[in-house]
């Protein structure tokens, strides 16, 4: 964790924003916009699937939305949610490649169409449904760059793909695309290229062995959020990317599924320290927020996320911060030095839109804000 420190008079400005409030995340609809246009420019004619999964306010989704923005789920509780918005079943994909039945019943009959498999049970499952689905078959490359590694779990190895195109064409299914998620937070598109090549060219041995169809490549998520000083550059990140979409014949169309990277810069979070101690390994400091509530993506996402301390303390202390409730593991970030911090201090930690208080809970009766 690292930590940037300012008079605790500027952290007013925050309270001010919150009338008061913490913890509370402030919304920032206009990063959300700049954003999804960033991206847009970043990769001319690629549709972009926000994914639900990284938040799922309505707030949020109601501004892309208003936006015309298609969307990424995972669920049919998702599909409902963007149907309550006004969003159409035709601007959603689904794209987890493990169904239930019921799950797969409700998705199709709310009338979704874009499925995901990434292997040959997963295909048996879709068979009754074939008549009404169009499937995606996504496939597993690792960003070695990328924190979060999604490929362990999911995605078929390229290898086998062709296998997986001919048996799921013997089946019925209808299997026009090709996807892939190279990991989150990738700090290069250099795997998003590959992964594209290698579809590129497995499209056309499919093409030419005449097993599939395919008229669309998903390229996933993984573009980064800002957690640290450098500004992320979408142009500059996608360059690999642009390069590779030269090889793309013209009847593939490309998707995208960017969560964090839009999620994230939409939310700020202000918290305030709520207790502290003096033990032996120096002050705890005790927030309104913690693991349980926004900062919950510091155990599920890996992120130790930059924080600004608004503090008039001036001596110096090892110091460690907690969350508000009552478990061990509530705790994060030591520090070696940093000056002694005072209750009602202001701690703000910025981009805390993605993977955050979707995954927070209630723990202790605490309701995540
Ligand atoms: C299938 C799928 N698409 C998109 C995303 C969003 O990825 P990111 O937040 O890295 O953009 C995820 C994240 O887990 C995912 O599983």
């Amino acid at each position: 964790m690292f930590a940037t420190v300012k008079p605790r008079a500027e952290g007013d400005f925050w309270l001010a924003q919150t009338h008061g409030a913490s913890p509370a995340l402030l919304f920032d609809p206009g990063r959300v916009r700049r954003t999804w246009r960033a991206l847009e420019d970043a990769l001319p004619g690629v549709t972009l699937y926000y994914a639900v999964k990284s938040n799922n306010h309505s707030t949020l989704l109601n501004v892309l939305a208003d936006m015309g923005a298609s969307f990424d789920v995972a669920s049919a509780p998702e599909v409902t949610q963007l149907i309550s918005l006004g969003v159409g079943v035709n601007r959603m994909i689904h794209t987890h490649p493990i169904k239930t039945d019921k799950e797969m019943a409700a998705s199709t009959g709310f009338g979704v169409e874009t499925f995901v498999v990434d292997n040959i049970d997963e295909l048996w499952k879709l068979v009754p449904y074939r008549h009404d689905i169009r499937v995606m078959l996504r496939l597993a490359f690792v960003a070695p760059d990328a924190p979060v590694d999604l490929s362990r779990k999911f995605g078929a190895q390229p290898a086998d793909a062709l296998d997986m195109l001919a048996m799921a064409g013997s089946l019925g299914l209808n299997v026009d695309g090709l996807c892939f998620h190279v990991g989150s937070q990738a700090a290069s598109a250099v795997t998003h290229a590959h992964a594209l090549n290698v579809c590129i060219d497995l499209a056309a041995e499919a093409a030419r062995r005449e097993i599939a169809d395919i008229t669309r490549i998903d390229i996933g998520g993984g573009f980064p959020a800002q957690y640290g000083d450098v500004p992320v550059d979408f142009e500059h990140f996608c360059a690999p990317i642009r390069e590779a979409m030269t090889r793309v014949p013209e009847h593939i169309s490309l998707l995208a599924e960017p969560g964090r990277a839009i999620s994230a810069p939409s939310m700020t979070l202000v918290a305030r320290v709520i207790g502290r101690s003096h033990r032996d390994t120096g002050w705890w400091y005790y927030l309104d927020d913690g693991v349980y509530g926004a900062q919950s993506g510091r155990l599920f996402d890996h992120i130790d996320y930059p924080m600004v301390i608004y503090t008039d303390g001036v001596e110096r202390s090892p110091a460690v911060f907690a969350g508000p409730t009552c478990d061990s593991i509530d705790r994060f970030g030591d520090q070696e030095s940093l000056p002694i911090l005072a209750v009602g201090d202001v701690i703000v930690i910025h981009e805390m839109g993605a993977y955050t208080v979707a995954t927070a809970c209630h723990f202790n009766g605490v309701a995540p804000r």
